[in-house]
């Protein structure tokens, strides 16, 4: 007897022992793990206690057909090999036996070399199977990892995308550079560093030793990875990203990202400076308005002062008390344009005089024109004469239609106007000037904000 390459289990069912025992014994000799039984029920038993690789049967079987119990064999184990051995063999219960997915047919009766030439199939189609799985795995996984390289490399596209986007728009503020960044890695806490300074931040962590690595990667000129965290340099420091196992590809997107970030601290420094130089110049625009008009000297900012309190009174966001406190600040810068000797005129206005004094809102609002980050600011320059019954100027605006900002500045501006002196009258006292505001609240302003200002 030679060994076969391939030894396998086989479970034999048929309902004649002998011809059961004669093929087990066959089986056996060929060296295979082979066992039978003479009932389906048995052969369902043993099949449903343990695994075998090819199940035998007989076709013609009392309380079940062979093709039944070979079906319920496949339920089981969706691999098994199957043979059907009759007596009453045709063509017919062949073909139909082999579309069932039965491996093999065996006509009874059989001989040894019958049986060993079908068991040669059944390993042979084994072999098949078996190397088709492996290769349906192999490349299976070989899809997945390309999926997922395919989703990394997108989403890590996608982030060089919004970064170069984020910093096209050069108001982008660089924290939210380094936000978007964080989010890509899953991160903690992302600095930027500046000659070891932090000058930025997104998240919260352990700081001080993040820093230490910003300052290794910015020393040693390169990226590197340590556990939790990984560094790039930039241009005079470096960004630190904090939170998961870092990866050699996501340091070398880290370090195609630095660049931008620097670009964006760029921008960041350039637009501060930028504020700072225009806000000198717009001080000093206000502080030659108030010189020409002595009777205004600090009235702006009194107005943006009390503008201030006034928003945090009213519960506004932070934002918009900056916004109110930019827009107060300004809000007569017009006046610049104004001939001096009508703002300290006294005594009545002409009407020609007049209608210059009301042009020094839209005048204040194309001074600023050029000046990008005070955009928001201009509706309140330009609508602070307005009048909560329309008849104010430049545009007659009327109650909603007003912008709230430029409303309550009305408000606040009034008052000081009231309580300060005047060419034509010394100021008022305070509690004289809000019985003025009360008596004109829903003609010349907001009622509810005059209701506001007096509670305050
Ligand atoms: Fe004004």
């Amino acid at each position: 007897m030679v060994a076969p390459a391939e030894s396998v289990r086989v479970l034999v069912v048929d309902d004649e022992k002998q011809i059961a025992e004669l093929l087990t014994g066959i089986l056996r000799g060929e060296g295979h793990d082979a066992e039978c039984v003479t009932a389906p029920e048995a052969a369902l038993k043993r099949l449903r206690q343990d695994r075998f690789d090819l199940l035998v049967t007989d076709l013609r079987m009392p309380g079940m057909d062979g093709m039944e119990l070979i079906a319920e064999a496949q339920r089981l184990d969706p691999t098994i090999d199957t043979l059907v051995m009759t007596a009453y063999a045709s063509t017919e219960t062949a073909v139909d036996a082999l579309r069932r997915g039965v491996t093999d047919y065996l006509s009874k009766p059989f001989g040894a070399d019958d049986i060993r030439e079908a068991l040669a199939k059944c390993l042979r189609s084994r072999g098949r199977r078996r190397e088709e799985r492996a290769q349906v795995e192999t490349l299976s996984a070989q899809v997945q990892s390309a999926q997922q390289t395919a989703e990394s490399k997108l989403a890590d596209l996608t982030l060089l995308h919004d970064l170069t986007r984020l910093i096209a728009d050069r108001d982008t503020p660089l924290t939210e550079c380094l936000a978007r960044l964080g989010r890509h890695f899953g991160a903690d806490l992302v600095l930027l560093t500046e000659e070891d300074r932090v000058i930025a931040r997104y998240g919260s962590g352990p700081e001080a030793g993040l820093r230490a690595l910003a300052r290794r990667a910015r020393l040693e000129d390169a990226p590197m990875i340590m556990p939790g965290a990984m560094a790039a340099p930039v241009a005079r420091g470096a960004v630190v990203v904090w939170g998961d196992e870092f990866r050699q590809e996501h340091l070398r997107v880290l370090a195609i990202t630095a660049s931008d970030l620097s670009l964006a601290a760029e921008n960041d420094r350039l637009r501060a400076e930028q504020r700072g130089a225009y806000l000198g110049i717009v001080t000093t625009l206000i502080e030659a308005v108030e010189a020409k008009d002595r009777f205004n000297q600090g009235h702006s900012r009194r107005v943006a002062d009390l503008a201030v309190r006034f928003g945090s009174h009213l519960g506004l966001a932070e934002r918009d008390i900056d916004l109110i406190e930019t827009g107060a600040k300004l809000h007569d810068i017009g006046k610049i344009g104004i001939p001096e000797e009508i703002l300290n005129k006294k005594g009545r206005l002409t009407d020609e005089e007049f209608d210059i004094i009301k042009s020094h809102p839209v005048l204040g609002e194309q001074l600023l024109q050029p000046l990008d980050f005070l955009a928001e600011a201009r509706p309140i320059v330009r609508h602070h004469h307005e009048r909560w019954d329309g008849r104010g100027y430049p545009d007659g605006l009327a109650s909603s239609k007003i912008p709230r900002a430029a409303a309550l500045l009305a408000v606040v501006d009034a008052y000081d106007a009231l309580t300060s002196d005047r060419p034509y009258r010394a100021g008022m006292p305070p509690r004289e000037a809000l019985e003025i505001l009360r008596s004109g609240a829903g003609t010349q302003w907001d009622p509810d904000l005059v209701s506001a200002f007096i509670a305050m």
